[in-house]
C-alpha cells in the first residue's frame, strides 16, 4: 500500500519526506486555509519537496468552472492531481478532464455507489472518508472493503485512497481491506512509528551496554 501525507503544512511534509515513506500528498481547502497562504504558493512548495501525485482541490461547484480551475492548477507542476468533490457536476468535470489526460481524485466518497460512478466517469483515484463515517456511527473500513471488492471483481483500474484517517488502526485495517493508498495526517504517521516495547527495548540495550563498560 502506498502512503500519502494528508496535510498542507510544509514542515510536516519536509520532515515525513526524510523518513523515505511518502509516495504523494493530499490537500483540501480546509488544510490550505490553515496555512494562511495561497493555494498556488503552498502547492508549488509541496511539489518542490515530494516527487509523487499532489492533490489540489477545486472550489467551484459547476463543471465548467471546475475544469477552468483545474486547467490553471495543472500548469503549476506535472504531478498535480485535481481533487473534485463527488457530485453530478463533479462527475461531468472528471469526464472532461479525463478526456484531456488530466488526473483526478474524487473526494468526499461515502458509498460504494458513489465510488463506482466516479470510477466510471474516469477518476484516477477515489477518496472514501473512513473517519467521518466512524464519527456518525457507521463503519468506515467496511466502505473500503466494499469498494475494493467491486473494483477487483470488475477489474476497475481507479485507485482507492483511504482518507479521513484518524489513527494507526485505520491504516492497518485499510491495508488489509485492499486500499491502494492511505492518506495519513502527520500525527498518525508519528503514532505508527512508535511502540512502547520498542522504547523499553532501546533503553535496556543501552543500559546493558553502558553497564558492561
Ligand atoms: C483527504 O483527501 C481528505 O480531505 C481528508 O483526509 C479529510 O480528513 P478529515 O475527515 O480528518 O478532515
Amino acid at each position: 500500500m502506498k502512503i500519502f501525507i494528508d496535510t498542507a503544512n510544509i514542515d510536516e511534509i519536509r520532515e515525513a519526506n526524510t523518513w523515505g515513506i511518502i509516495d504523494g500528498v493530499t490537500t483540501n481547502p480546509s488544510l490550505i486555509a490553515k496555512e494562511g497562504r495561497s493555494l498556488q504558493d503552498v502547492i508549488n512548495e509541496i511539489c518542490s519537496i515530494v516527487d509523487g501525485p499532489i492533490s489540489a482541490e477545486v472550489i467551484s461547484l459547476e463543471s465548467d468552472k471546475m475544469v477552468e480551475e483545474a486547467m490553471e492548477l495543472v500548469k503549476l507542476h506535472k504531478n498535480i492531481v485535481i481533487k473534485i468533490p463527488m457530485c453530478i457536476e463533479g462527475l461531468k468535470a472528471v469526464k472532461l478532464l479525463n478526456e484531456k489526460g488530466i488526473k483526478t481524485n474524487v473526494t468526499l466518497i461515502f458509498s460504494s455507489q458513489q465510488a463506482l460512478l466516479a470510477a466510471k466517469s474516469g477518476a484516477t483515484y477515489v477518496s472514501p472518508f473512513v473517519g467521518r463515517l466512524d464519527d456518525i456511527g457507521a463503519r468506515g473500513v467496511e466502505l473500503i472493503s466494499e469498494i475494493s471488492t467491486i473494483f477487483k471483481v470488475h477489474d476497475i483500474k481507479t485507485e482507492i485512497i483511504a482518507a479521513s484517517i484518524r489513527n494507526p488502526i485505520h491504516v492497518s485495517e485499510c491495508a488489509i481491506e485492499g486500499s491502494d493508498i492511505a492518506t495519513i495526517p502527520f500525527k498518525v504517521l508519528e503514532q505508527m512509528a512508535k511502540h512502547p516495547l520498542t522504547d523499553i527495548g532501546i533503553e535496556k540495550f543501552l543500559s546493558d551496554y553502558n553497564k558492561s563498560k
